[in-house]
């Protein structure tokens, strides 16, 4: 999916995005927000706009793929900014492939981040506890994890029963998604096919579970996060179930 992927979310203002979580990095306590670790950074849209903004950014992503362009991206981006300065930018933004439930950093970072429904990738609440565990261990003290969750709200109502075919340069993909009510799994499936070679159709499939805000709260360690905000979309507003999109905003103890 990582060769479409800047195309399926095309709809997504990753500009706007970036400006609402540099906005929620102020919740942080101590030093301003410097160093931003993206974990499940797909392709590195966000970690670029951080980047231009300023941020030490780096980020993993379990797919090999989406790893690859996320790194490409920010080295084009250093190149590029070496080039119109003139000189060495002070951080090398970088991405690799890591899993987010079982990573560590060499020093702590100032905020993790794990966006666009990404944490709804833990299958089941004991590796969500494991991706909480590895970001509190990779954040500093006052530091932040912010994250967002896609409600069952959301699911129910836009993808209980979707479906979308579209083409991208030579390659065509059917997209179905639908909701599994009693456990709590929303399935996106990908029928990707090479419309240049007519090669077999790939399928891809990913499953992501859907808690609800009170499960995820109730996962919390108190002794390693106090919740500082649980907002609505890109809002401070607060999420709740009937939010189609939520963000908490987690500080380190
Ligand atoms: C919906 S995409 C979001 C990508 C990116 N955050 C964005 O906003 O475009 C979900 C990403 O999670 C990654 N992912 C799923 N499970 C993961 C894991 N255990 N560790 C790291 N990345 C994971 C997928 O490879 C995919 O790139």
């Amino acid at each position: 999916m990582a060769y479409f992927y800047d195309h399926l979310m095309r709809h997504v203002n990753y500009h706007r995005w970036a400006l609402y979580i540099s906005e929620l990095f102020s919740f942080a306590e101590g030093e301003r927000v410097a160093r931003v670790l993206e974990l499940a950074c797909g392709t590195g849209n966000l970690l670029l706009e951080l980047a231009q903004a300023g941020y030490k950014v780096c980020g993993l992503d379990l797919s090999y793929e989406m790893a690859r362009e996320a790194a490409a991206r920010l080295h084009k981006f250093k190149l590029e900014s070496e080039k119109k300065s003139n000189h060495p930018l002070p951080f090398a933004p970088c991405a690799w492939r890591g899993d987010m439930q079982n990573f560590a950093v060499a020093a702590p970072v100032d905020a993790v981040i794990c966006l666009y429904d990404s944490f709804n990738y833990c299958a089941e609440p004991e590796r969500a506890r494991r991706l909480l565990n590895c970001a509190a261990a990779a954040v500093r003290r006052g530091g932040l994890f912010i994250f967002d969750v896609c409600t069952e709200h959301n699911c129910r109502r836009n993808f209980g029963n979707y479906y979308e075919r579209e083409s991208y340069l030579e390659v065509s993909y059917i997209r179905r998604a639908y909701f599994k009510p009693l456990r709590k799994i929303q399935v996106n499936e990908f029928f990707i096919t090479d419309d240049f070679s007519r090669g077999p159709t790939l399928y891809e499939r990913h499953e992501q579970r859907i808690y609800s805000l009170r499960e995820i709260e109730a996962m919390l360690d108190p002794q390693q996060w106090v919740l500082a905000g649980r907002f609505d979309g890109m809002s401070r507003r607060p999420g709740t179930e009937k939010s189609d999109r939520v963000h908490f905003v987690l500080k380190r103890i």
